[in-house]
């Protein structure tokens, strides 16, 4: 029998699932054409994190500012569902269950949902509009909110240009443990839309925010100057470049968009103390790729690296198995004890789980599937030697 293949797949990630959720919302093209979308994500301060309440008070807040842009929020479906869910039930005279059902709502209403109508309000544009450079006004209302934009449905192949819930996992943990970061030089790998490198860079001193692809790029590089606001008090910078895992090298063409300068890697080879990447092991080949460039990477440090890497164990059906499994993640937990096994007398590693009940700073579904795994790794000798493994 012919074996069926869908090589274009679109997936939409969680996070976008109920955001954005309003018509004005598909800002522009970016330069290959594609819709793009805006999200806003609030940092909770102290009072809002302090409790349940709170964290849904700050969501509401948002969204009431939101819905003054025309934008909804989905606090809104939460709050519906939980109201909707709630069923009375009681025993009738022969003792069975007597369930009175929720009325059922209007189609209309069904969702909770705007309708979107999309409305594309300008061409990409590379570099930002004067008009949105923040006035001092501005910047006082966007201190705690985090504007990413992003696509929304994608094909595997183009999933960086969405935000993945892992992202926000290690934004968590980058807030819950500042004092680590603090004046730190970080490699973020496989950084898509920028969301982690621009919460690092309100902690350390410089970020080196790594993906694949111009157009991605583009967009995420875009991202670090709309959120510029938010990393001046530190004085953090995030410089986007390439970093792709299939490649030995990393680019130092001139000509090349988001190559590297010389001195760039010589400061990344020697300070960064710190790589992290969020949600990057979703494909056997490139999990392979992306261990191969780790192990590159902390043979050529002088000094010990940890790296922190967020997973979501996703569960699928496959017809291999017949049966539901998580091989992606199967696969990533057996890169990571062949890491630790790796005996060549240049770098040791260590690898352990870190629990994932450090607060939340971010609103999002922490669920129990999301992972944060740290990895140290520790030169064995004292010169670093590039690795041709
Ligand atoms: C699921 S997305 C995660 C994006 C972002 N970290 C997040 O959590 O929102 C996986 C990322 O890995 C990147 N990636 C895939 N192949 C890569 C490669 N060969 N080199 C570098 N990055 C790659 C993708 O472009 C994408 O940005």
């Amino acid at each position: 029998m012919n074996q069926i293949t869908f090589h274009y797949d679109t997936v939409l990630s969680d996070v976008h699932l109920l955001l954005p959720n309003a018509s004005n919302l598909m800002t522009r093209l970016n330069c290959v054409g594609q819709p793009v979308f805006i999200s806003k994500f609030k940092i909770l301060s102290d009072c809002e994190r302090g409790d349940s309440d709170g964290a849904e008070k700050a969501l509401k807040e948002t969204e009431q500012n939101d819905d003054e842009d025309g934008d909804a929020d989905r606090t809104a479906n939460q709050e519906t569902e939980t109201e909707e869910g709630s069923v009375e039930a009681s025993l009738d005279e022969d003792g069975d269950l007597d369930i009175t059902h929720r009325p059922r709502p209007k189609p209309a209403e069904c969702s909770g949902r705007d309708v979107v109508c999309p409305i594309i309000l300008k061409q990409s544009n590379p570099a930002l509009e004067e008009e949105e450079d923040l006035d001092d006004e501005d910047e006082k209302c966007l201190k705690d909110i985090i504007r990413i934009e992003h696509t929304m449905a994608t094909t595997l192949d183009d999933v960086g240009k969405q935000v993945w819930r892992g992202a926000f996992l290690l934004a968590d943990f980058i807030f819950y443990e500042r004092a680590m970061f603090r004046g730190a030089t970080v490699l973020e790998l496989g950084a898509g839309m920028g969301l982690t490198s621009v919460v690092m860079a309100t902690i350390a001193k410089t970020v080196y925010c790594t993906d694949v692809g111009e157009d991605l790029l583009k967009m995420c590089d875009r991202n670090v100057t709309l959120n510029r606001h938010m990393m001046e008090p530190a004085g953090g910078e995030v410089k986007v470049r390439q970093l792709d895992w299939l490649q030995h090298d990393l680019c130092t063409d001139a000509d090349v968009e988001f190559s590297w300068t010389e001195e760039e890697v010589a400061d990344m080879f020697s300070d960064t103390h710190f790589i992290i990447a969020a949600d990057i092991c979703y494909d056997d080949d490139l999990t392979d790729g992306l261990f191969r460039s780790l192990y590159r990477l902390c043979t050529g440090f002088s000094h010990t690296c940890t790296i922190f890497i967020s997973i979501e164990k996703r569960m699928n059906f496959t017809l291999r198995h017949m049966d539901v499994s998580c091989d992606a993640y199967n696969h990533f937990r057996h890169c990571l004890s062949e890491l630790q096994e790796h005996e060549d007398g240049r770098v040791g590693f260590t690898v352990e789980q870190v629990p994932a009940n450090f607060t939340q700073f971010l609103l999002y579904e922490r669920i129990e599937q999301l992972e944060l795994w740290k990895v140290t790794a520790t030169p064995l000798s004292s010169e670093p030697a590039q690795s041709d493994a």
